[in-house]
């Protein structure tokens, strides 16, 4: 038996990969606590989920920060006193050598002052993994290399809804349809500094029939996603 490994988790919505986590860890079945769990969005069912489990959440809310920011501008005083711009453009593939400059500085700056603020909340807690449930949001390097803080040493898990490489992005089920393929699945990934590029640790894979609708292939997926994490997660927790 390993001894349990703490996790943090982040959420955006429903919470139903965040439920079949905190049932794997009260059944015993993985050898994990939940320490917290954080929501960019406030009033989400997951944070019911974690609460009702006596889990302690929180909520950064990006899309007002982000709101605030197109407003009013950003100043060098909203920025964390940490952050150095030029670092993190040295850093980051999120956007391609073409993108806008102000676009991409915007995107960085604005996720950054949310990130500050997510890792004053996460930082205070004792935690081994951080795992994103259904978190909708992409990480930026400034957020990264807090959480990542030995070299080599990857603390930071995300569940995809698609086999990577293919369909990275926001609507993995969604591209798989689309696409018309004939096998649908999920991954289960560390976070580097791309979408959805990081070292893959597991995948699940189910069958699709010409009948099948989206909703058909969502269901499928989600059931696998919810075997998938926690045997991820008990895979790392015997690693350590
Ligand atoms: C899942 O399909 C996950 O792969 C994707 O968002 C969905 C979240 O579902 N990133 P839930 O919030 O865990 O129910």
């Amino acid at each position: 038996m390993t001894d349990k490994i703490n996790i943090g988790t982040l959420i955006s919505g429903g919470g139903t990969n965040l439920q079949a986590i905190i049932d794997a860890c009260l059944e015993n079945s993985i050898d994990a606590n939940i320490v917290f769990t954080g929501s960019d969005n406030p009033g989400v069912k997951g944070l019911e989920r974690a609460q009702k489990a006596g889990i302690d959440t929180f909520v950064v809310d990006y899309s007002n920060i982000v709101k605030s920011c197109k407003k009013n501008g950003i100043k060098d005083r909203d920025l964390p006193e940490d952050f150095n711009l030029e670092e993190i453009l040295s850093k980051q593939k999120l956007f391609a050598s073409g993108a806008s400059p102000e676009q991409t500085a915007f995107f960085l700056q604005s996720r950054a002052i949310a990130e500050k603020q997510l890792l004053d909340k996460i930082l205070s807690y004792d935690m081994d993994l951080l795992v994103l449930a259904g978190f909708m949001r992409v990480l930026t390097p400034y957020f990264i290399d807090r959480v990542n803080t030995e070299p080599k040493c990857y603390k930071i898990m995300n569940i995809h809804p698609a086999l990577l490489p293919s369909f990275p992005g926001t609507d993995g089920y969604g591209d798989t349809f689309a696409y018309g393929c004939k096998i649908g699945g999920c991954t289960v990934h560390y976070i580097d500094y791309g979408e959805d590029t990081g070292p893959i640790i597991g995948q699940k894979a189910f069958e699709i029939k010409d009948s099948d609708t989206l909703d058909d292939i969502k269901k499928k997926g989600l059931e696998k996603e919810w075997e998938l994490y926690p045997q991820c997660i008990q895979q790392f927790a015997e690693s350590l």
